[in-house]
């Protein structure tokens, strides 16, 4: 079945073109709203981005593939993605890792049995001044101890089920 964008997000799409008559500024919020309706973006799906807005495919994939916040592949519910940069390195994410590794019973890049969570290291999260941070979907979790991330994944474990 060939992939298509439902009615409500092509006529999105259809309104940042109009706004933005420039396809390279629509492609950040296309690939959003393109990850909003298919939980990830597939080559497929990058396709469609780039034929919906008039860019070569080749450049909606390198854009898509830089940035840590486009999922490349399937998630788990809960997406655990804590930082790695030199900040939050000095100040112990490392221990945070090692924390949610233990608790969850995975390594970095995977995803729970029960498809919960999903444990990643990224790139800096403009944070540093609240180091060590992470950040779990679109939420912000800042100062983080290792005792901070053993409540948090109980608290999401709670509301997750
Ligand atoms: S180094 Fe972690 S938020 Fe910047």
């Amino acid at each position: 079945m060939q992939l298509a964008f439902s009615a409500d997000n092509e006529a999105r799409i259809g309104r940042l073109l109009a706004e933005y008559p420039d396809p390279k500024a629509c492609l950040l919020p296309a690939l959003y709203i393109a990850q909003e309706q298919f939980g990830y973006l597939t080559h497929e799906v990058m396709e469609l981005v780039a034929e919906r807005i008039g860019l070569p495919p080749g450049e909606v994939l390198s854009t898509a593939t830089f940035y840590s916040m486009f999922k490349k592949r399937p998630t788990g519910k809960y997406h655990i993605q804590v930082c790695g940069n030199v900040s939050c390195f000095l100040k112990g994410s490392d221990r945070l890792m090692a924390a949610l590794e233990k608790m969850l019973g995975i390594r970095d890049g995977e995803t729970t049995e029960d498809g919960l969570f999903t444990l990643s290291t990224v790139q800096c999260l403009a944070a540093c001044g609240t180091a060590p941070a992470l950040q779990v979907n679109d939420t912000y979790h800042e100062e983080m101890t290792p005792e901070k991330v053993v409540a948090l994944v109980n608290r999401l474990r709670e509301e997750g089920r």
